[in-house]
């Protein structure tokens, strides 16, 4: 062999594995996820070897080892080609936050394929084995593999499914039966390694994850809501048990203000009505620490508002129903007093005729948004609030706008006057503004009190003409400069409420 093509074969091997190693470096920097070493630099040496043959002369070569280096070459050029593709393109490298095109085992298997065609079709050129036999043999092996492996290949199909169905992805959070809250550290052909808060690292095959029931909470980066069940008394009433839990939630460590929190009545249990939260919060690591805080400042807030958690308890306790529900009654019945006595309306009223007021009238709660009266209908009850806030708003067809507010009534106030004293429908609508309580009295109960106090008429007359104004006064705002509507005088009411009740003249 002379030694001029000995240097040339050596010189052209030199040159082709600097140049391909200098391309490495400028491909490492500049796509850092590139991840074939020394696979790369194999390759890199087979490349130069079949250049060196080359160089050589194929008569000088010996057939074998000239064939067994092209194949050499040809393999690692497959997984070499094939891994810059997947660096440069199947990985989104210009999206990482995104995530890849395919997932890591469908690129595996995808690699692995590919090389076992390149060997096929080389063992079929370079070393004159027939196709048929290749094949058949090679389905032969596979399915000896498949036997053999049975377990590694359910494992396998598993993480294939799941990594096409994109159900989770590393440093996602996921609950799983049996394990409770892990993260995803890796996914491999055979099993997902998570690691949990304690600390303790998983090592959970594929086939298991795939066949049970899995909650992936994701990574953080979206808020996910925590929903624990609440059971509080069943003399809280709901509207003003949402809004103690409500304000509670939203101060809670960890919580997120979008989506807000909320809550839900869910059931009436046997000793508590239950309520359902929904908190969301991107603390999906700390998920406990989040429940903990919310759960803890829910005591504090039920606590400050005056009420106790209840419990199922199995204390026997001996009642005397007939004695608590007269020692009730006459409690509901003070409390009523001492409202209807506020009321500047009914001042001059004697005690007695209180009292009885006081006995007639009915205690009634309603929700938030709930209507207590309305407009157009008819109606012969007056309602005093003793808790909470109305909204009173009057339909805007008259002036072609939507509901005009009227006032906010709160603790005290009185309304639904305007039908029972002079028999018309309902002049506005009435609704509950937060939960609310009134004391509901009838017409028949309002009568013989009139009849007893003229100055009682007087005053409601007075309310009458006073609200009429206001009304009146709004609903012109609304018209601009149109036809305002016919003010009422409160003398006008006032004979009116006489002729209704057959009052006599004062
Ligand atoms: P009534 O018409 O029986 O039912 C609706 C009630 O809304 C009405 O009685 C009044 O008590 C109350 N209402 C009507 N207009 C006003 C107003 N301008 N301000 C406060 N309350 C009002």
């Amino acid at each position: 062999m002379p030694a001029s093509a000995i240097l040339r074969s050596a010189l052209s091997a030199l040159g082709l594995l600097l140049a391909l190693e200098i391309a490495y470096v400028v491909l490492r920097r500049s796509s850092p996820r590139y991840r074939l070493r020394l696979l790369y630099h194999l390759w890199a040496v087979s490349l130069a070897g079949v250049g060196a043959l080359l160089a050589l002369g194929r008569d000088m070569v010996p057939v074998t080892v000239f064939d067994l280096t092209v194949t050499a070459a040809a393999l690692l050029t497959t997984i070499v080609v094939f891994s810059l593709f997947e660096a440069l393109v199947l990985v989104r490298p210009w999206d990482s936050r995104r995530g890849p095109y395919v997932p890591k085992l469908v690129r595996d298997i995808v690699r692995l394929s590919l090389v076992a065609v390149v060997a096929l079709v080389l063992a079929h050129t370079l070393f004159g084995q027939p196709l048929d036999k290749l094949l058949l043999s090679s389905t032969a092996l596979l399915a000896v593999i498949g036997l053999a492996l049975q377990d590694v290949m359910k494992n396998l199909f598993a993480g294939v499914s799941l990594q096409s169905e994109r159900a989770f992805h590393t440093g996602d959070w996921l609950l799983l039966d049996g394990i409770g809250l892990a993260q995803v550290q890796e996914m491999t052909w055979r099993a997902t390694r998570l690691r949990t808060n304690d600390g303790l690292e998983i090592v959970e095959p594929n086939s298991t994850i795939a066949a049970e029931r899995l909650i992936a909470y994701g990574s953080g980066r979206k808020p996910v809501a925590f929903a624990p069940r609440i059971g509080l008394p069943y003399d809280l009433p709901p509207a003003e048990a949402k809004a103690i839990l409500l304000a509670a939630m939203r101060e809670a460590p960890g919580i997120a203000q979008t989506p807000a929190p909320e809550v839900f009545l869910e059931s009436y249990g046997d000793s508590a009505i239950v309520y359902r939260l929904r908190a969301w919060t991107q603390q999906v690591a700390g998920a406990s620490r989040f429940q903990d805080g919310l759960l803890a400042r829910v005591w504090y807030a039920v606590q400050r508002a005056g009420y106790s958690f209840p419990f199922p308890t199995r204390t026997v306790e001996m009642h005397d129903s007939t004695q608590e529900t007269v020692r009730a009654g006459e409690d509901a019945r003070a409390r009523a007093m001492a409202l209807l006595a506020d009321l500047p309306l009914f001042h001059e009223l004697p005690a007695e005729a209180l009292g009885r007021l006081a006995a007639a009238a009915r205690r009634v709660h309603f929700d938030d948004q709930e209507i207590l009266v309305r407009e157009g209908a008819s109606g012969d009850s007056l309602f005093v609030i003793e808790q909470g806030h109305v909204l009173v708003t009057m339909s805007g067809e008259e002036v072609k706008t939507t509901a005009i507010p009227l006032a906010r009534l709160g603790p005290g106030s009185f309304f639904g006057e305007m039908s029972l004293l002079t028999g018309e429908p309902r002049r506005a609508t009435v609704t509950a503004d937060g939960g609310c309580v009134v004391l509901m009295l009838e017409r028949q109960e309002v009568a013989p009190v009139l009849a007893s106090d003229p100055a009682i008429a007087e005053a409601l007359s007075r309310s009458l003409a006073e609200r009429e104004a206001d009304t009146a006064a709004k609903l012109e705002d609304r018209r601009g400069r149109q036809r305002a509507a016919p003010e009422q005088s409160q003398a006008n009411f006032l004979r009116r409420i006489r002729e209704f009740f057959s009052l006599p003249e004062a």
